[in-house]
């Protein structure tokens, strides 16, 4: 092929992956048949390898790059990332609500539009653009600083290395959370133990351990995902004046964000989105631990501001919990249908996830035999949605001292 139609080429097929990987990763809508993308993928990695100048940064080809990195470099966030307060039931989302009217100096009866997300359990990301090219993705670390993990972030299939913009920005920071979903996470850990290497205890910790990784062909393997959910521009005229702008400027860069997101009218629409995912929550196929409700307009965020750690405008409602801590009163045994007798711990009845707890099944003999149960200890119990509650484990340094 004569040059110029060498570096024609290159281009065309780098255009028509980057939007099949988009479609793909991106809108959950395939474009392209497996066995063609990988061929055309073929194809470009063949015509960068006999041509290396004609390799672009937003290539496909570049997403797994590089030596394993000997370490991390820890790097300043250009704006400080910060934590959300909580909120574990309606009436202290509702004293939320009504302090955020006091100290916008609004009528307690002024209807406020409210942004209401999905707060996944992942690990949140900075990731940094400059005319439009990814050039660093960061940890949260303290929030001040993180960790620069550029050559991880680049493997995160749903992370555009390029903008999908005509003009994009001098610079631009968008935040979100990394995560795992429950599938890829269960054959993870079903590699590790066919390994006979240590488990990861859930998706969080599995995605945590990932981006930490020297070695992003590991990390690639792992197949991390990506929901963007905050926008830092530099001034400007058509910036987004609302969190539900900023969400639509995003998917139209590229991004994927979540799409059970919802503008919500007033508090009414909060409760009813709050209550609909405590439910709807367990049919994800990725890990959640509350909902988050931000204030949708710029202006009236900046207005309310923050306190120490966190924004005024914006809150969490944690999920019920479904660990608790509780003190062991007796042993029991339960006679199934079929004769099976399983031991069953009783104890002092607590909340997890939304019920009260007082008796947990101990599975089987074996079981009682690893926990070492004393009477008077204070042990974890744990109640998951529809899952029968159990004792996860006994806490050591509170058992009472022999007599
Ligand atoms: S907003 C100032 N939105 O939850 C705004 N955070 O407990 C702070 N998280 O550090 C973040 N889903 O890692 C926001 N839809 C969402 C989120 C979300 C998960 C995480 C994030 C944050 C942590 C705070």
């Amino acid at each position: 092929m004569a040059p110029t139609s060498v570096a024609a080429r290159a281009e065309e097929l780098r255009r028509l992956l980057i939007a099949a990987a988009h479609a793909y990763y991106v809108l959950d809508a395939p474009a392209l048949e497996d066995a063609v993308y990988d061929q055309l993928y073929r194809e470009l990695l063949e015509l960068e390898q006999a041509h290396p100048e004609l390799i672009s940064a937003d290539s496909p080809s570049q997403r797994v790059g590089g030596a394993p990195a000997a370490g991390f470099q820890s790097v300043a966030h250009r704006i400080g990332l910060l934590s959300l307060d909580n909120a574990f039931n309606a009436a202290e989302l509702t004293s939320w609500y009504a302090k955020l009217l006091r100290v916008l100096e609004l009528e307690p009866s002024t209807e406020l539009a409210l942004v209401g997300e999905l707060k996944i359990d992942g690990n949140a990301l900075a990731l940094s653009y400059e005319a439009g090219v990814l050039v660093r993705a960061a940890t949260r670390g303290d929030g001040e600083s993180g960790e620069d993990i550029t050559p991880n972030g680049r493997t995160i299939q749903s992370v555009p290395l390029k903008l999908h913009l005509e003009n994009p920005p001098a610079w631009v920071e968008v935040r979100g959370e990394a995560f795992i979903p429950d599938s890829t996470f269960a054959a993870i850990n079903a590699e590790r133990a066919a390994r006979n290497e240590a488990l990861f205890a859930n998706p969080r910790n599995a995605c945590a351990g990932t981006l930490r990784q020297l070695n992003p062909q590991v990390v690639a393997a792992r197949k991390l995902d990506f929901f963007a959910y905050t926008l830092h521009l530099p001034n400007g005229s058509d910036n987004p004046s609302s969190q539900w702008e900023a969400l639509q400027w995003l998917k139209k860069a590229g991004f994927k964000v979540n799409p059970n997101t919802a503008l919500l009218a007033n508090l009414q629409g909060v409760e009813q989105f709050c209550s609909d995912w405590e439910l709807k929550r367990q049919q994800l196929a990725y890990a959640t631990d509350g909902v988050v409700l931000k204030l949708n307009e710029l202006q009236l965020q900046a207005e309310a501001g923050f306190t120490q750690k966190a924004p005024r405008w914006a809150i969490a409602l944690k999920d019920p919990a479904e660990e608790a801590p509780s003190r062991l009163l007796r042993l029991s045994c339960q006679v199934g249908r079929t004769g099976v007798i399983t031991p069953v711990a009783e104890f002092e009845p607590v909340a997890l996830a939304g019920t009260m707890v007082s008796r947990a099944t101990l599975h089987n003999a074996n079981r009682l035999a690893e926990l070492d149960l004393h009477a008077g200890d204070t042990i974890v119990v744990r109640k998951a949605g529809e899952i029968i509650p159990e004792v996860v484990r006994v806490l050591i340094e509170l058992r009472p001292a022999a007599a």
